[in-house]
This record gives C-alpha cells, structure tokens and sequence, in this order.
C-alpha cells in the first residue's frame, strides 16, 4: 500500500497556521499579552509562519511596536509580507532560522517564538541564540505544546493510548513543553514565570485535521505498527462516537517567559 501525506501542515502550511490561529484566537492572545510590550519595542518573533501573531499584533496593540519575523519557509514568508501590506507601522519578514538568526546581538526587547521547539534537536541552541539577540534585561518568552499532554475520548482507549504515544515520539520533540522551564534555568535567564493553557476540542473533524490524526494513523499502518483492519475499525468508532456527540480531546500548552541579565553591576 503506497502512504500518500494527509498531514494537513504540510499540504497547505499558510492555510493551516491560520486557521489554528483563528480556532485558538483565546490562548494566542493570552501568550502575546504575556509578552508585556510597551510602546516602541522591538519584537522578533522566530518560527513566524504565515506572520499571523505579528499582524494581530501591528493591527490591535495600542501602541506602535516595531515587529520583526524570521521563518526559514519562503512561501510562508510570502504569505506573511503580502498580509502585512497596507497595514501601517514597522513590520519586517525576515528568512532564517535558529541555526543563525539574520539578526546583530542584543537588538531586541523582546523574543518569543510559539510551537517551534516541538520541531528542534537543539532547543538549548534556540534559546542561546534567542539570548544572543535579545538586549541585556530583555525578555524571552517560548510557547509550544506538549504532544504527551493529548488526549482523545474515543471507545477504544488502549488502542487510542497507542496512537497517541506513537504521535508524541513521531515529533522532533514531542514533550517540549514540560522541558521549557527547565531549559530556561539552564539557560540562565532570570525571573523565570511560566503558565500552562489547554486547548479543548468537541468537533471531531477539527481534531482530525488540528493534530493530523489521519496522516499518523496511516503511517503506523505503513510502518506495519497498526493492521488497515484496526485502523479502519478505529476510524469508524470515532466517527460514530462524534455523531454522537460523545467526542472530546484536549491538549496543553506552556507559555514561559524569561528575563536575560542585564549585566549591570550590582
Ligand atoms: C507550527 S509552525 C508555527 C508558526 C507560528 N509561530 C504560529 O504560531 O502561527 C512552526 C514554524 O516554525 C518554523 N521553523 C521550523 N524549524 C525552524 C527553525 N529551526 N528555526 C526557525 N523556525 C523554524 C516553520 O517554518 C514554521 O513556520
């Protein structure tokens, strides 16, 4: 059987990343408000996607922020300049990645970057280079989800504990959102605050299409880890538990904020 990529992200990432955005307005705002601009800073946000948390914020904040995004993915790029035409204000998109940000040292006031270091060997790498670009006594602040905190009601739990184990260790870095609180004092940022954020899900399709159940269950069954028969037997319980309204699943996020040391004596 030839596995043909379902995975949502990667059949459209600039569609994806909006509609993530729209479906989970509440816990973005929630992590840009924990940010705590004040006018006229510098923002660089890393892993940027499609621009949308910088265009929400070159559109909504009270103030004039000046907004720099950084992606390694041309088309999202593209995507992200041609949204922030005619918007107004100081906002620039910017091609690299955390193998070298295209930035001078201790440029920014802030830098933050939302559902990168699932995708990162190194995140400790990622922070250092975030370290790098902030100024001393600056803020950086990482959000990213925990793909071991996802769970699915579904009338076959084992069965569905299996699937969602495979998909937490199938990511670069799965569990990076429990890790990020350690790897900031490892890192040596100061003031450390951190806050968890659930996002709940009752539409069954959203879910499929939110965490890529579909493209996951069919690589166990090309890596020969789930028989067509489970999978399919698999999908039609879950259907059938949605229609009737049975459905839910959930997942958490950690929001993490630290301070770099300024440096000053005393
Ligand atoms: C799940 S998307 C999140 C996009 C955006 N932060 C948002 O919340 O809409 C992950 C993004 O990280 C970018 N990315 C992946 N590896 C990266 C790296 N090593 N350095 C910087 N960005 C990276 C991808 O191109 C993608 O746009």
């Amino acid at each position: 059987m030839t596995h043909e990529t379902v995975n949502p992200y990667q059949a459209d990432p600039v569609d994806y990343l909006s509609r993530i955005a729209s479906l989970f307005a509440d816990y973005k705002q929630r992590a840009l408000a924990f940010l705590q601009c004040t006018e006229g800073e510098h923002l660089v946000d890393v892993g940027c996607g499609a621009g949308d948390d910088l265009l929400y914020l070159a559109s909504s904040s009270p103030f004039p922020l000046r907004l720099t995004g950084v992606d390694p993915e041309r088309t999202s790029l593209a995507a992200a300049r041609k949204r922030a035409e005619g918007l107004g204000g100081e906002i620039t998109f910017l091609e690299g990645s955390f193998a070298g940000l295209p930035l001078e040292s201790d440029v920014a006031d802030v830098i933050r970057c939302d559902r990168v270091f699932q995708h990162l060997t190194d995140p400790m790498a990622a922070l250092a280079e975030m370290m790098r670009v902030v100024k001393p006594g600056g803020r950086v602040v990482v959000v990213d989800v925990d793909w071991g905190s996802l769970v699915l009601d579904h009338p076959s739990p084992a069965l569905t504990d299996r699937i969602l184990s495979y998909i937490c260790t199938s990511h670069v870095n799965g569990r990076a959102g429990r890790q990020l609180v350690g790897l900031f004092h490892q890192a040596g940022l100061q003031q450390v605050e951190a806050y968890s954020d659930s996002v709940c899900v009752t539409d069954w399709p959203v879910a499929v299409m939110i965490w890529a159940l579909q493209d996951a269950v069919d690589r166990m069954v090309a890596e020969d880890r789930l028989s067509s028969h489970q999978a399919s037997d698999w999908w039609l319980e879950a259907e059938t538990h949605a229609e009737q309204s049975l459905f839910s699943g959930a997942m958490t996020g950690f929001v993490v904020r630290g301070c770099k040391q300024d440096g000053s004596p005393g």
